[in-house]
This record gives C-alpha cells, sequence and structure tokens, in this order.
C-alpha cells in the first residue's frame, strides 16, 4: 500500500479524535481476565486492534462487532496465540498477564512490533517471576507455568509501559497484594487500571510511579470507552502546525499532550484549549527548539519523528534526544530524501532549517516515521508517496480520510 500526497497544503477545519490505540489494546488483553461478557464502545478500527482481536479469538474467546462497539466473552480456552500473529505486534505480548492468571499456563512467541530497536521483555518477565512464575524456552517461545500467582513488591528498572500494564493484569488475580514500584505513569496506565476496576478490580495509584493491586477472586463483566488517543491528537496538532494551517481538534484532553503543546508554543504556534477541544494555529516562522523524549509526563517518544519533520524547515538549528528507545531514527534518512538536512550523533539528532523540503518516494519504517512522512509531504514542494503505507494505518484510523477533510490531497493506492 502506498499513500500519495500533494505538497504545500494548508489544513483547515476540524478533526474527531479516536480511542486510543495505545489504551484499547492492553484493555482488549484484559479482557480475557473475566469469562462474563465486556463491552469495549468506540474501538477505533485499526491493524493493530484486528490484529489482538485475531488473537483473542484464536485463544477461543467470542468476539462479535457491532459497530464500533465490541462485545467479548470467555476466557482463554486455549495458551498458545499463532506465532505469525503475535510477531506481528509488540502489544500482543500483553496477552501473556492473563493468561497467566487465568490458566497459569501460557506460551508466547518473543514479541515482535515496531523496528525502533530490540525491545526486551526481560521487566514483564522479572515481573512474573516474582509473581511465581516459572520459565522454559523453546523455539523462539517463552513457557510460563504458576500454580497460583502470589502478590509481591516489582521494582522496574525503567518505567515501561508494557511490562507495567502486564504485570497489573496478572496481579488482579492474584493471591495477596502487589506493588509496582518505578511503575509507568502513562495515562493509557490509569485508563487500564480503570478498566480492571470496573470489572471489580482494586487497584490503587495508577497515574503514580508505585500502583498498589489488591488481588480479587474473580472479575466481573463490565462496558467501557478508553481514553482518546493523545499521539493521534499530537499528531494532528502537528501537521496543523507544519502546514501554517489553523485546525480544532475534538475529543482531546489536554492535560495528555501538555508536552507537545508547550513545545509548538515555543516553536512560535497557537494553541487554545477548550475543554475537550484543541484549536492549533500555525505560522510561517518556526523558531528552532530543544526536544528530548521521556517518559510520561516528559515529551512522548511516539511524536519525536513528528516534530522532526516540522523542525525540518525551522530556522535555525533543532537538537531532538530520544532518550526511551535506542534506534528510533529510523525516518532521518528518509526526511533528508526529501531536503531535510540532519546529523545524527548517537541518540541526538541535530536538524539544521532549510527553507523547503521537495517531495519524493519514501518508507515508512514505523507508524509514526510514517506519519511524520505524511507531515514532510504535506510541508513539501511537489508530490510525495510514502511505500509501506500499512504501518500508518496500524495507528490511525481513517487517516486519509481525517486528513482529506481538512484539506489536504491525499489518496491511498
Ligand atoms: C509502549 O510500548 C507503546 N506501545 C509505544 O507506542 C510507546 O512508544 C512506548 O510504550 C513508550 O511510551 C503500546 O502501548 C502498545 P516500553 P512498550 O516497555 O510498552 C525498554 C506507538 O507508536 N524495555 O515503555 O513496548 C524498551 O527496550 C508505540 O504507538 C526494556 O528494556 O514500551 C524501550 O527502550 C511505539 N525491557 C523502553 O523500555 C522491558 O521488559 C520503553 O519500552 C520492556 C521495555
Amino acid at each position: 500500500m502506498k499513500m500519495v500526497v500533494q505538497g504545500e497544503a494548508r489544513l483547515t477545519g476540524e478533526v474527531e479524535i479516536s480511542s486510543s490505540k495505545n489504551a484499547v489494546l492492553p484493555v482488549l488483553a484484559a479482557t480475557l481476565l473475566t469469562e462474563e461478557k465486556v463491552v469495549l464502545r468506540k474501538v477505533p478500527f485499526i491493524e493493530d486492534v484486528k490484529v489482538i482481536k485475531f488473537l483473542l479469538k484464536e485463544l477461543g474467546v467470542e468476539v462479535k462487532e457491532d459497530k464500533k462497539d465490541l462485545n467479548i466473552i470467555g476466557q482463554a480456552r486455549y495458551n498458545h496465540p499463532p506465532y505469525e500473529m503475535v510477531k506481528k505486534i509488540r502489544a500482543s505480548f500483553l496477552l501473556m498477564g492473563p493468561v497467566l492468571a487465568t490458566k497459569g499456563l501460557v506460551r508466547v512467541s518473543l514479541p515482535g512490533g515496531c523496528a525502533i530497536g530490540t525491545r526486551p521483555i526481560d521487566l514483564h518477565l522479572k515481573g512474573f517471576k516474582a509473581l511465581g512464575a516459572q520459565f522454559t524456552f523453546s523455539g523462539g517461545d517463552i513457557i510460563a507455568r504458576v500454580n497460583k500467582l502470589k502478590g509481591t513488591h516489582i521494582y522496574l528498572d525503567f518505567p515501561s509501559v508494557g511490562a507495567t500494564e502486564n504485570i497489573m493484569m496478572a496481579a488482579a488475580l492474584a493471591s495477596g497484594t502487589t506493588y509496582i514500584e518505578n511503575a509507568a505513569l502513562e495515562p493509557e496506565i490509569v485508563d487500564l487500571a480503570n478498566f480492571i476496576n470496573s470489572m471489580g478490580g482494586k487497584i490503587s495509584g495508577a497515574g503514580t510511579n508505585i500502583i498498589r493491586i489488591e488481588g480479587v477472586k474473580e472479575l466481573k463483566g463490565t462496558e467501557y470507552s478508553c481514553i482518546p488517543d493523545r499521539i493521534e491528537a499530537g499528531t494532528f496538532m502537528l501537521a496543523a502546525a507544519a502546514t501554517g494551517g489553523d485546525v480544532l481538534i475534538n475529543n482531546v484532553i489536554p492535560e495528555h499532550v501538555k508536552a507537545i503543546t508547550a513545545k509548538l508554543i515555543e516553536t512560535g504556534v497557537e494553541v487554545e484549549e477548550r475543554g475537550s477541544q484543541i484549536r492549533v494555529k500555525g505560522q510561517k516562522k518556526i523558531n528552532p527548539v530543544y526536544i528530548k523524549t521521556m517518559p510520561y509526563p516528559g515529551f512522548p517518544t511516539d511524536m519525536q519523528a513528528q516534530f522532526m519533520a516540522y523542525l525540518s524547515c525551522a530556522d535555525g538549528s533543532s537538537i531532538i534526544t530520544e532518550s526511551v528507545f535506542e534506534n528510533r531514527f529510523m525516518h532521518v534518512q528518509e526526511l533528508m530524501r526529501m531536503g531535510a538536512s540532519i546529523k545524527i550523533e548517537g541518540k541526538t539528532a541535530i536538524i539544521k532549517g532549510v527553507s523547503k523540503l521537495h517531495g519524493t518516494e519514501v518508507i515508512a519504517t514505523d507508524l509514526r516515521a510514517g506519519a511524520a512522512l505524511l507531515i514532510a509531504g504535506m510541508m513539501a514542494q511537489g508530490s510525495t508517496t510514502v511505500t509501506n503505507s500499512y504501518h500508518i494505518n496500524r495507528g490511525y484510523e481513517n487517516v486519509v480520510e481525517k486528513l482529506r477533510a481538512l484539506g489536504a490531497d491525499i489518496k491511498e493506492v
């Protein structure tokens, strides 16, 4: 699949943000913690959700679509999601915690996911081990066994989002109480805790660096809708700024995009917060800035590529340091093909602003790099073709329609 976008666009109008991919994926995994019916509302139609739905069905769970609602009934009858799908997205590894907690046995292939550096799972396994699981490895799979998970204290060397979520799900049905220390603070963690609590879970402290999970005997069915996607919102904020546009973003929680707003204002953009709306008005001159990606509430790594595209035409040199992933600069050479002037020194990129980018054929290497290339394509002179655009559809619902509605000349071929 390819996306072809014409340059020198100016985005204006309104866009509605979908439910958060990174909240919905762990919540879908957590539906395995109860055999009763769970109704999830406004689930985004994106590739990664399709994969997790497929894996739930493979595990023997009933998943019924009802427009944008999902009715999910049942727990895992089997304990081994199929290899080829687990390889497709890293989030599939989140099935391990719930299946281990409900079946005492789970076999999962080493996770796949974006090509943004090796993404170990040592912290996930450290948590499961601390809860009493034993591991064996065979043929690239991890097999974890336990009679009954037992609550304990777990310290995370790094505030890993996935590890915090996986351990939280496993501990929800353990006997006794678990404390996760140096836990991730992301809003998606809070959403997952709220979801599990809506099923009768007893989780407190989510959103702080110590999360307390009191294990319960069983969890009930529930109805739930996840928070809006702060990274989709941030991406549209950047697209508005980068095209000197004027866009009203609906269904956003301003607090969740504070770091993006602050940085955009530093570049000279006008950002107006109005309840669950944010208005972004770009301007011609872009001030260069310094950015360092950090775990939440710092500047999000998932917005690094999009901001780099925007800063490639700033009035001077910007510096971006990627401190969360060790190889998340795959988009740099693609931006340079469009005329950007970027130098990488280890984890730091120095972006020397140029007056114009030029459209050409570029390759999306992961979903956020793909989004960055769409932004660069709308800024550039001429037409840009983004190949491997399926990466973009993994995390952005109806992105072509949403951009066209804002005035972009874009099509998927
Ligand atoms: C989640 O990935 C998100 N994915 C990512 O979004 C996001 O970039 C990332 O968190 C950081 O915010 C989902 O929520 C589905 P981590 P995750 O565990 O959980 C290291 C997107 O674009 N680490 O916080 O995989 C790891 O190598 C995606 O939507 C370990 O060392 O992120 C990485 O350098 C991309 N050992 C860092 O921590 C572990 O056991 C952050 O990883 C786990 C992680």
